[in-house]
């Protein structure tokens, strides 16, 4: 890798404002961190906007050059605005992280449609219009990079909740057909899975000890991951390393589907 990958390169990040240094990271925040440490402009995004801004306010201060712009990513208004305020901001768009996400628990019966519906929002619609809006501005520069965040969940079924892991398996297909269809412009769009990770999102889930014992044994590395592997699983496929490479999912779960 060259000593800054993404100098030149502007990144939109959502899901973004649990990025607090001494706090518990969410991927998000992790990536925007990494992306401005590798030199990218980094338009931090989330619904969250006091956080959030404090968030970029911290990597501003550690040198990087960032901004926020509050945004509900099931609004396609928000995605046309963010979109805008990051070419009024930097310029362009060359990468786009659909990071950001919600958790229910429940099984089909539990389930209420309401929360079915939310899910699906959240995810299924929000890398959606993600795409839709930052592809034109992707092809003005000939290039881009889609990473959507999906889930193990998206792949294999558990028994945590049938809602999230639906619309995450949504966004593991939204990826490749995307993938598929803007190929031959050379935007590429491919979906991170991760495993379990001690995050805000599910800090609740890991308080209770039969829950969080139960997932541990589950992975053959026989620990919970940390936000910086998947930042890092993004920032390859973000960045030139992985020119060739789109419609693939980088699983990122210490084995735990390679069972
Ligand atoms: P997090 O809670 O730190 O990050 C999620 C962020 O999304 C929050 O800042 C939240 O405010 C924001 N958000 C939620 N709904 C939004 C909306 N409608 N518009 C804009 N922002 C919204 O949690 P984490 O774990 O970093 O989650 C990031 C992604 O990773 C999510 O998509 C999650 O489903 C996924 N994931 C997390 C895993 C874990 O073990 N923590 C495992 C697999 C996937």
């Amino acid at each position: 890798m060259n000593d800054m990958e993404f100098e030149g390169k502007v990144a939109l990040i959502t899901g973004a404002a649990t990025g607090l240094k001494d706090d518990l990271m969410g991927f998000g925040g992790a990536t925007a961190w990494l992306f401005a440490q590798e030199g990218a402009s980094v338009v931090l995004s989330d619904f969250n906007s006091s956080l959030g801004e404090e968030t970029a306010q911290q990597i501003k201060q550690a040198g990087g050059q960032v901004t926020f712009v509050p945004m509900d990513v099931t609004r396609e208004k928000d995605w046309i605005d963010a979109v805008a305020a990051t070419i009024a901001f930097f310029g362009k768009l060359d990468m786009l992280v659909n990071n950001a996400g919600i958790f229910v628990d429940g099984t089909a019966e539990s389930t209420t449609i309401e929360d079915w519906d939310k899910q699906m929002a959240v995810h299924g619609r929000g890398a959606f219009l993600g795409t839709k809006h930052a592809v034109p501005e992707m092809r003005k520069q000939g290039q881009g990079s889609i990473v959507n965040v999906s889930s193990i969940d998206g792949i294999v079924g558990g028994p945590a909740s049938v809602a999230y892991a639906s619309a995450k398996g949504a966004i593991r297909l939204f990826t490749k057909s995307a993938a598929v269809q803007y190929a031959s412009e050379n935007i590429r769009v491919n979906s991170v899975h991760p495993g379990y990770f001690l995050t805000p999102l599910s800090r609740e889930t890991f308080s209770d000890p039969t829950q969080g014992d139960w997932r541990i044994a589950r992975v053959p590395m026989g620990r919970v991951g940390t936000p910086d592997a998947i930042a890092y699983a993004i920032l390859y496929l973000a960045s030139e390393e992985s020119s060739y490479v789109t419609g693939t999912e980088l699983v990122a779960d210490g084995g735990l589907t390679a069972q």
